[in-house]
C-alpha cells in the first residue's frame, strides 16, 4: 500500500503511438511516413545513421515491422475494450499525420483517415476513457522528409499547422488533452524520427537540428493557438524525453558538465515551449554547436508567437537516468533511451541496458514542477523486457510489476512533495513495435500480442499477470500496489 492519495480525477491509463501499433500502412489512402522506412532489428539505429541512408524501402534487404504494427487498425475495438477492462481513465495515442495528409503538402485532408480516428475516439468515450492525443509521434509524411528536407525547412511549419488545425478542429470538441511533438528534445542525439533529418539531408549538422527545433516550436505555438481559439479549456502540452542526470562525483568539472548537459538535453526545448522564449544559456549552446543566433532563421513574428502561445502543461517520458562524466576517466558505458553514457554503479539495468531508477522519477517531477510550476503528466514509463508466453497463454511478468510498482511509488512521493500531477500512462500498454530497434520481442505491454520479430504470429491478444495487477492499482486509485493478484 502507498500512503499518499492520488487525486480523485487522476488519469491512469496507457500510451501507444500510431506507427508502432496501427499497421494498415497503406489502408484507406494513408501515405507513407518516415517510420515506414525504418528497418527492423537491433541495427536500425546504425542503418539510419549511414551517410547514404535516404529512406528507400528495400524489402529484399530488410524487414519493416511498422507496416503491420500489431494491427490496431483492425483490432482497436478489442484493444480499447481490454483497456476499459483494466479501468483506464485515459488512453494516449497518436494520429498518423500521413493518414490525414498522405504527402503532407495537400490542402484537403483524407476523410477516411479522419473517420478512423473518430471511431477510435468514440470507442474511448464509450468507456469514459479520456483520449490524450499526440499530434506528431516520431513520424511525418515521407514526402516531407525526402522532398522538403524534413523539419529544417520552414515550409514544414505551414504544413504542420494546417494538419494540427485540421485534427484539432475535427476532434477538439471531444478531446481535451493534446501533445504537440513526442520527445521533441530527443533530436539532440537522434533527429531521424522527430525531425526527419538523416545524414543525407543534413542531420549531422547541428545548426539544422536547432533550426528544425525552432520551426517545431513555432508549429507548437500555432497548435496551441488553434486549440485555444476553438475552446480555451483545451489543454496542450509539450512532451520531453526526461532522463534525470547525475554528476558522476563531486568534481566541480563534472558538476558543471552535468548542469550544461541538463540545459542542453532535458530543458532546452521545454524552456522555450513553456516559457515562450529562448533561455539565456542558448547563446552558449549555439556557440558550442558551431553557430551563432544570427545563423538561425527566426523572425520577430515567430518569436512573438512563441511568447503568446506557450503550452499549458508539461508531459514527459521517463524510463531511466544517466550520468555525466566529463574527465574521460570512467570507462564503463551503458545503453539508454536514445542516449547512452557512463554506467551508474548504484543502479541495475534492463535487458537492453537502460538503467532502472525510480528515485530519478521523483527527482524529475520535483525539478520540473519547481522550474515551471505548470501541471505535469507522465505519459510514458515502463520496462522493455523479454516475455514468455506459456502453453496456457499466460505471461508471468513479475519483473514488469516490480518496475512499475516502484515508479508509481515515486509518483506518490512526488505528489506528497507538492507536485501537481495530472496522470500516468505507462508506455506500450499493449505490446508494440519498439521505436529504437523495431523489435516485437522488446515488450512493454499489459497485453501480450502474438507476433514475433520475423513478423510471424496470430496477432491474438492475451492478458499478462501485470494486466490484473494494473487493474487493481487503478481500482484502488494507486493505493494497492501489491503483486499478489489472482491470475
Ligand atoms: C520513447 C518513445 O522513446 O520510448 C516511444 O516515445 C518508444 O516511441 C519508447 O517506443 C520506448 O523505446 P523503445 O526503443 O524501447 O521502443
Amino acid at each position: 500500500m502507498t500512503t499518499t492519495k492520488f487525486p480523485a480525477n487522476f488519469l491512469w491509463g496507457g500510451a501507444t503511438a500510431a506507427n508502432q501499433v496501427e499497421g494498415g500502412y497503406q489502408a484507406d489512402g494513408r501515405g507513407l511516413s518516415i517510420a515506414d522506412a525504418l528497418p527492423g532489428g537491433k541495427e536500425r539505429m546504425s542503418i539510419v545513421r549511414q551517410p547514404d541512408f535516404n529512406w528507400t524501402i528495400d524489402e529484399t534487404k530488410h524487414t519493416y515491422p511498422n507496416h503491420q504494427g500489431v494491427d490496431f487498425y483492425h483490432h482497436y475495438k478489442e484493444d480499447i475494450a481490454l483497456f476499459a477492462e483494466m479501468g483506464f481513465k485515459s488512453y494516449r495515442f497518436s494520429i498518423a499525420w500521413s493518414r490525414i495528409f498522405p504527402n503532407g503538402d495537400e490542402t484537403e485532408p483524407n476523410e477516411k483517415g479522419l473517420t478512423f480516428y473518430d471511431h477510435v475516439i468514440d470507442e474511448c468515450l464509450k468507456f469514459k476513457i479520456e483520449p490524450v492525443i499526440t499530434i506528431s509521434h516520431y513520424e511525418m509524411p515521407l514526402t516531407l522528409a525526402k522532398d522538403y528536407g524534413g523539419w529544417k525547412n520552414k515550409q514544414v511549419i505551414k504544413f504542420f499547422a494546417h494538419y494540427a488545425e485540421t485534427v484539432i478542429n475535427r476532434f477538439g470538441h471531444k478531446v481535451k488533452y493534446w501533445l504537440t511533438f513526442n520527445e521533441i528534445n530527443s533530436a539532440a542525439s537522434f533527429p531521424v524520427m522527430s525531425q526527419g533529418l538523416v545524414p543525407s539531408n543534413g542531420g549531422n549538422e547541428k545548426i539544422n537540428v536547432f533550426q528544425a527545433w525552432h520551426n517545431q516550436f513555432v508549429g507548437s505555438a500555432l497548435a496551441v493557438k488553434a486549440a485555444h481559439k476553438l475552446d480555451p479549456e483545451i489543454q496542450v502540452g509539450c512532451m520531453i524525453l526526461y532522463a534525470t542526470s547525475y554528476s558522476y562525483d563531486a568534481n566541480p568539472v563534472n558538476q558543471l558538465a552535468n548542469l550544461h548537459h541538463n540545459q542542453a538535453f532535458n530543458y532546452y526545448c521545454a524552456d522555450v515551449q513553456v516559457r515562450g522564449q529562448y533561455p539565456s544559456y542558448a547563446t552558449r549552446l549555439f556557440r558550442e554547436n558551431g553557430f551563432t543566433a544570427d545563423d538561425l532563421e527566426r523572425t520577430d513574428e515567430e518569436l512573438a508567437l512563441l511568447k503568446q502561445y506557450p503550452v499549458d502543461f508539461i508531459s514527459l517520458s521517463y524510463y531511466m537516468s544517466s550520468v555525466t562524466e566529463a574527465t574521460g576517466k570512467v570507462d564503463e558505458k551503458t545503453q539508454g533511451n536514445l542516449i547512452g553514457g557512463v554506467k551508474n554503479p548504484f543502479l541495475k539495468s534492463s535487458d537492453w541496458g537502460w538503467q532502472i531508477d525510480p528515485t530519478g522519477l521523483r527527482i524529475a517531477l520535483d525539478e520540473l514542477y519547481d522550474r515551471y510550476q505548470k501541471p505535469l503528466f507522465v505519459v510514458e514509463n515502463g520496462l522493455g523486457a523479454y516475455d514468455e508466453l506459456t502453453a496456457e497463454h499466460k505471461v508471468y511478468d513479475t519483473y514488469r510489476i516490480d518496475y512499475l510498482k516502484a515508479h508509481i511509488k515515486a509518483l506518490a512521493d512526488a505528489i506528497a512533495d507538492g507536485v501537481d500531477l495530472i496522470g500516468y500512462t505507462p508506455w506500450g500498454c499493449i505490446d508494440l513495435v519498439s521505436a529504437s530497434t523495431g523489435e516485437m520481442s522488446k515488450r512493454y505491454g499489459f497485453i501480450y500480442v502474438d507476433r514475433d520479430d520475423q513478423g510471424q504470429g496470430s496477432m491474438k491478444r492475451y492478458k499478462k499477470q501485470s494486466f490484473e495487477w494494473y487493474k487493481q492499482v487503478i481500482a484502488s486509485n494507486g493505493m494497492a500496489l501489491s503483486g499478489d493478484v489472482k491470475y
